[in-house]
């Protein structure tokens, strides 16, 4: 779950960086000698820098247009099969659920008595759960970053905001439908009064302000892959928060995290479909795309978070999501292994030399990434607790 992201969190010197690789999206000719707004001192106290518009978490090195000119033809090509076979996992407005399904209806006479059982509901539940709520909602809550993420990308891009390309008809009306995701959670962590509100709302405002950086180089091929990880990634971590809903004795949320876990999983679907067709038709361009993304690790969508307050916001967050086993470094492996089986990567033939060593890391990563984490496990050591600015700095173990 690390990220190749190098982050600056003092003043920092513009390093000249080779040639290929975008130095910073903002302007390059600032004075050489730059400070960030998220100067964070180690103890975690806030220093409100000046430039108030500068993102609080930057990404350094970004490489752009990896993708050769001429595939674009190819993602062109695939307009008709996309809309016959990747539109039809959206699901009609009309037969989709809406956050209020789940929700105290505010024009009901029941009202006051159903947020009432809400809360009474929230109290069972354990402040570490509510930290990976938090932080899945936040992670939710950040979707303007991931559509325009999805519009990175060479010759899938919605043109115009209101394209009628398959391609753009599918990233909007995803992004509709996750849409409901963060206003469902939002809203029910609103009601339990269990959370701080505020400092949350701002780890959003910071978190979309900071953008995130998935190495997909506006290239389709690693966008694909990243998307199908990703999907498949919060099915996951949503399912287990049900589970532990259920546990807690919340049968309402669990039905809440669920419902979002079923989209995340029609979403893993269709992306995953997307990515099997690039096999069948390029096999050796997929196959280098696969490699190259796990080379560099899936990075969390949500890994530049920050609070205003803990500069390692993201890497706490985690440990919390690992300890509890919501979203663990297990889940990582068993989500590669399930992919590199549904692409049925170990049975590519035809491959030129780069792509069957490519062929090869891949099918071996599994048993590496298994062996690295229990050597970890074996040397972990107890890491302390942390203060959490999202449940009134209550503190917990990490
Ligand atoms: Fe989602
Ligand atoms: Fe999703």
């Amino acid at each position: 779950m690390a990220s190749r992201s190098a982050f600056r969190s003092a003043a920092f010197l513009c390093a000249s960086l080779p040639r290929g690789i975008n130095r910073r999206s903002s302007p390059a000719d600032r004075p050489t000698l730059i400070t960030m707004t998220s100067n964070v001192d180690t103890s975690s106290r806030m220093v409100i820098s000046k430039k108030a518009c500068v993102p609080p978490r930057e990404v350094q090195e970004q490489i752009t247009h990896s993708m050769p000119p001429q595939k674009v033809e190819l993602f062109n090509s695939l307009e008709d099969w996309a809309n016959d076979n990747i539109l039809i996992h959206l699901k009609p407005v009309e037969k989709c659920w809406q956050p209020q399904d789940f929700l105290p209806d505010p024009a009901a006479e029941t009202f006051n008595d159903e947020i009432k059982e809400l809360r009474e509901r929230a109290k069972e539940i354990t402040d570490d759960y509510f930290v990976v709520l938090v932080g899945d909602m936040i992670t939710e809550e950040a979707l303007p970053t991931y559509q325009t993420m999805l519009n990175t990308l060479d010759g899938i891009r919605d043109e115009t905001g209101a394209s009628l390309t398959s391609w753009a008809n599918w990233t909007r009306a995803w992004t509709a439908e996750e849409n409901r995701h963060g206003d469902l959670l939002n809203k029910y962590l609103y009601l339990t009064g269990r959370v701080d509100m505020k400092q949350i709302e701002k780890t959003i405002q910071y978190l979309i302000g900071s953008g995130m950086d998935p190495g997909t180089e506006n290239n389709p091929y690693l966008g694909f892959i990243y998307t199908s990880f990703q999907e498949r990634a919060t099915f996951i971590s949503h399912g287990n928060t049900a589970r532990h809903a259920k546990e807690h004795g919340d049968l309402k949320l669990a039905q809440i995290c669920g419902i979002i876990a079923s989209d995340e999983k029609r979403h893993e679907t269709a992306y995953t479909k997307i990515v099997e067709k690039l096999f069948e038709i390029d096999p050796d361009g997929t196959v280098l795309a696969f490699a190259d993304m796990m080379k560099k690790k899936i990075s969390m969508p949500a890994h530049l978070m920050f609070d205003g307050r803990d500069n390692n916001l993201f890497e706490h967050f985690s440990l919390v999501t690992q300890r509890l086993g919501v979203y663990t470094a297990k889940d990582y492996a068993d989500i590669l292994e399930f992919l590199v089986g549904r692409w049925k990567v170990g049975e590519l033939t035809g491959l030129s030399g780069d792509g069957k060593k490519a062929q090869d890391f891949v099918c071996t990563l599994v048993p590496r990434i298994r062996k690295l984490e229990e050597r970890a496990q074996v040397r972990a050591k107890p890491r302390g607790n942390m203060r959490f600015s999202w449940i009134f700095d209550r503190e917990l173990m990490l």
